[in-house]
């Protein structure tokens, strides 16, 4: 699986790209505001910069603004035109539906998914929330694909009455399919959801009051899962499966919250996984590395250290 970076912090991307390991960047808008808040330069000159950073074969995914089907092709073509010849690394990126009230430009997404493709512009259909919206947006054309993971599990989450910041932090782990059939046992009049004890032990605790809380008082067996999906790992998983076939679309697996997402999200077969810059820092620490590497350090012999 490639790693891409989802940032558009010119330190964090500088930074990641040093390490050798980031072969592509996204942004989208709300990325965008808070790295420029970062920098002294005109917007040109920003995304500018991001595209020298990245250089070439490091594809950076920059997202329209426009919501027409029109517009969108217009910039699209427009911003291409621009800022393509700087590193020959401009992805548009282009929401499946990007009409907030899902009612006059529903279609406009996927209407400018193939006409941008048809000018050889490399589109990134983004807002990917369901296997089935990614499958339009691959047949359209689109040469990347991006299910948002942390979005989904926080909808289900959302879904279950559990609050952002309350019952969950947006960085906690929400199982996948399988284990989230491990965790509850969905009792036979299907209003009743029970923990497996020994499977309660290993929650944290905000999960563990969200569902005891849940339990409690609701009707439940669909609202943990959004139509067939679980979680945002099982979006993804779906997501490549359905895809399985369209040998030249990649996954992206967007929306990345913690460590063990990207883990699930490479098992599951996505090509790629963006990544914010905390999440990769995470990936760093783990409390026996960083014991081994002190217990190491002090055992090293003199003789030793000579040799270097
Ligand atoms: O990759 C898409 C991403 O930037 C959205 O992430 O954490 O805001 O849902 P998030």
């Amino acid at each position: 699986m490639e790693i891409y970076i989802d940032t558009a912090d010119l330190k964090e991307i500088k930074k990641a790209k040093s390490w050798g390991i980031v072969s592509g960047i996204t942004t989208n808008p709300s990325l965008i505001k808070k790295g420029y808040k970062s920098t002294s330069s005109s917007m040109g000159k920003y995304i500018k910069e991001i595209l020298e950073i990245a250089g070439i074969n490091c594809p950076v995914s920059l997202e329209v603004t426009a919501t027409s089907e029109f517009g969108m092709i217009e910039q699209a073509k427009d911003f291409h035109d621009v800022y393509n010849k700087i590193a020959k690394n401009v992805v548009i990126k282009i929401p499946i539906n990007p009409d907030p009230d899902n009612r006059v430009a529903k279609y406009d997404g996927l209407n400018a998914i193939d006409k941008i493709q048809s000018y050889e512009i490399p589109v990134n259909a983004t807002l990917i929330m369901t296997p089935e919206q990614a499958l339009l947006a691959a047949e359209a054309g689109a040469k990347y694909v991006s299910p948002f993971a942390g979005r989904i599990d926080d909808f289900l989450r959302e879904r279950l009455g559990m609050d952002a910041g309350r019952n969950f932090m947006k960085s906690d782990y929400w199982p996948a399919d399988g284990d989230l059939k491990k965790l509850f046992k969905i009792s036979e009049d299907a209003t009743k959801l029970t923990l497996e004890s020994d499977e309660k032990k290993n929650l944290n605790q905000r999960f563990h009051i969200g569902i005891e809380n849940i339990v409690k008082d609701s009707p439940h067996k669909y609202r943990f899962h959004d139509n067939g999906i679980y979680s945002g790992v099982d979006l993804v998983a779906k997501t490549v499966d359905i895809l399985k076939d369209y040998k030249d679309v990649k996954v992206i697996a967007a929306s990345i919250r913690n460590p063990r997402q990207v883990r699930e999200v490479a098992l599951a077969g996505a090509h790629i996984a963006t990544i914010p810059f905390k999440v990769l820092d995470d990936i760093f620490y783990h409390k026996k590395t960083c014991e081994g590497a002190k217990k190491f350090k002090e055992d090293v012999v003199p003789e030793y250290e000579a040799l270097f």
